[in-house]
């Protein structure tokens, strides 16, 4: 049995040795994270743990005792979006969407770790997320359009 925060929610999971967190995000009904592959190089199944940009495919539940866990899911309540969701729907930067949520996560973590973030921070980042779709230009704007707008503020 181990303790954690998934989405600012206490959660208390009894847990299987092996069971990754993908699969118990998956089980769970967090579809945002998505399979890209075992070994995590697609960055589809991108969370944030404790702030960090991580693969959920590669990581054993159990070995989260205590941790924050963050999905996006967590960055939306009904039709009340996050800025950063806000600024990829102007800037029309989603196709098929399967790489959205990591995208997403990814540039809120450089958001919150780096005080003025560079256009090629963000290009930085977003490496680790394929794009199947290849729509790198426009995520990469909204991105840009989101970190000024919260750096002015
Ligand atoms: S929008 Fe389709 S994989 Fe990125």
């Amino acid at each position: 049995m181990i303790q954690f925060q998934l989405n600012g929610t206490l959660t208390e999971a009894q847990v299987r040795s092996g069971t990754t967190l993908f699969d118990f995000l998956r089980e769970k009904g967090f579809f945002s994270v998505k399979y890209g592959s075992d070994k995590g190089e697609t960055g589809a199944d991108t969370v944030l743990v404790d702030g960090k940009i991580m693969n959920a495919s590669l990581i054993l539940i159990h070995t989260l005792e205590g941790k924050y866990i963050e999905t996006v899911e967590s960055f939306s309540h009904g039709q009340d979006i996050h800025p950063l969701q806000d600024a990829f729907i102007e800037e029309g930067a989603i196709q098929c969407g399967y790489c959205t949520p990591g995208m997403v996560l990814a540039i809120e973590s450089l958001a919150r770790e780096k005080e003025n973030p560079t256009e090629s921070d963000v290009k930085d980042v977003l490496a680790g997320v394929y794009c199947r779709c290849t729509g790198y230009v426009k995520p990469v704007i909204a991105a840009t359009n989101y970190l000024t707008t919260k750096n002015a503020k």
